[in-house]
């Protein structure tokens, strides 16, 4: 060793669902510019987001967001030693946006050309504010498509021990803050009514799934939510909003931490980290730490900037697939439902 090593300096895309992001990121860890340019205003008006029209944004804001990136980081192209990009999973129209810059970008520069998963990005967030953060752990990855109990067995290996049946848990709340006139995003919007809820007021159903302990359902919360709303105008009784919100907020907690726990129990893990949109919701870091430190384990949780989308994640996943020497070719594709692991 001796001598100093090369830094390795990844500008990273990301295009997957309503946030076009950019990002340079210094061997995995360091991030030198984080744009993430934010589609929520525009899908708000339709409750969700509209494939189309983030598709139609995200070409229109790309080239913007990398120039950006690259001038934060006081970078040009020609100091960038790869570039990275999401390919899947995601909306097919919207991957195929921050796929395509990418590959333009890499065959005009020069550079390899690195593909990354989006849930991997999600779980690699955690390295950025933990340095010392290291395989083997377990995450909960908690997003508006995803629920997946991992197993980080090393980087870049993935073994996963649970995940939702139907509904994602970001998901549930978004259908969930529909149904009580909260309106799009669902989750920071629940989460704020909720502080002035009372989270024990309504006993809505905490799901088991027989088969596997791990796995989650929360379309029977969801529509355990709708019954109520009904049943309420039915008698004539006012529908309690934040009441209504708090006691879901707990119910979709109150399952993940219980599995999670399960989990660490089960394989003795002693390092445990939170992933993904739903992974910002301060009732469930708050649960998930107490919980934690109850059974000694380590919690980590990236900050909220890092939970939602953006692309230094996916900056410091593409850095350790760089290392392992993971190149693409110029035929990357968008896989719209790319599974964890495969390559
Ligand atoms: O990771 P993300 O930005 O996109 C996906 O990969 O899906 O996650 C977005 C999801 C949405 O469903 C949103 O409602 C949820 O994360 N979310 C939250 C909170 N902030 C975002 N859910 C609960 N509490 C929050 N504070
Ligand atoms: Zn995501």
């Amino acid at each position: 060793m001796g001598s100093a090593e090369k830094d390795v300096v990844i500008l990273a895309v990301e295009s997957s669902c309503d946030e076009t992001a950019a990002a340079v990121v210094r061997n995995g860890r360091e991030v030198l510019s984080n744009i993430i340019f934010s589609q929520i205003a525009l899908h708000t008006q339709y409750g969700g987001v509209v494939p189309e029209i983030a598709s139609r944004k995200h070409i229109e804001k790309i080239n913007q967001v990398m120039e950006e990136a690259l001038s934060e980081a006081h970078m040009t192209l020609d100091e960038i030693d790869a570039i990275a990009v999401t390919y899947g999973p995601g909306l097919v129209g919207a991957l195929l946006v921050g796929v395509a810059a990418a590959k333009a970008a890499a065959y005009a520069a020069g550079k390899p050309l690195i593909g990354v998963h989006h849930i991997e990005g999600h779980i690699s967030a955690n390295y950025i504010e933990n340095k010392e953060l290291k395989p083997p752990f377990l995450c909960l990855v908690v997003s508006g498509g995803h629920t997946h109990l991992v197993q980080v067995e090393d980087y870049g290996v993935y073994r996963i021990v649970g995940r939702t049946r139907d509904d994602a848990a970001g998901e549930a709340f978004d259908k969930v803050a529909r149904a009580i006139g909260l309106g799009y995003p669902g989750g920071p919007k629940i989460e704020k009514v909720s502080r002035e809820g009372n989270a024990d007021a309504i006993a809505f159903p905490r799901a088991k799934v027989a088969e596997n302990p791990y796995d989650f359902s929360f379309s029977g919360v969801k529509s355990a939510v709708l019954n109520f709303i009904n049943s309420c105008k039915m008698k004539n009784i006012p529908v309690v909003q934040a009441d209504i919100a708090a006691s879901f907020q707990k119910a979709v907690t109150d399952v993940l931490i219980e599995h999670a726990m399960m989990a660490v129990k089960e394989f003795q893990i002693n390092k445990f980290a939170i992933a993904g949109g739903v992974a910002s919701n301060s009732a469930l870091r708050t649960g998930m730490q107490e919980a934690c430190k109850k059974q000694g384990v380590e919690f980590y949780h990236p900050s909220p900037v890092f939970c939602t989308d953006n692309a230094a994640m996916i900056g410091t996943a593409a850095y350790y697939e760089y290392l392992a020497g993971r190149r693409d070719g110029w035929d990357l594709n968008a896989v719209p439902n790319l599974r964890l692991g495969e390559r």
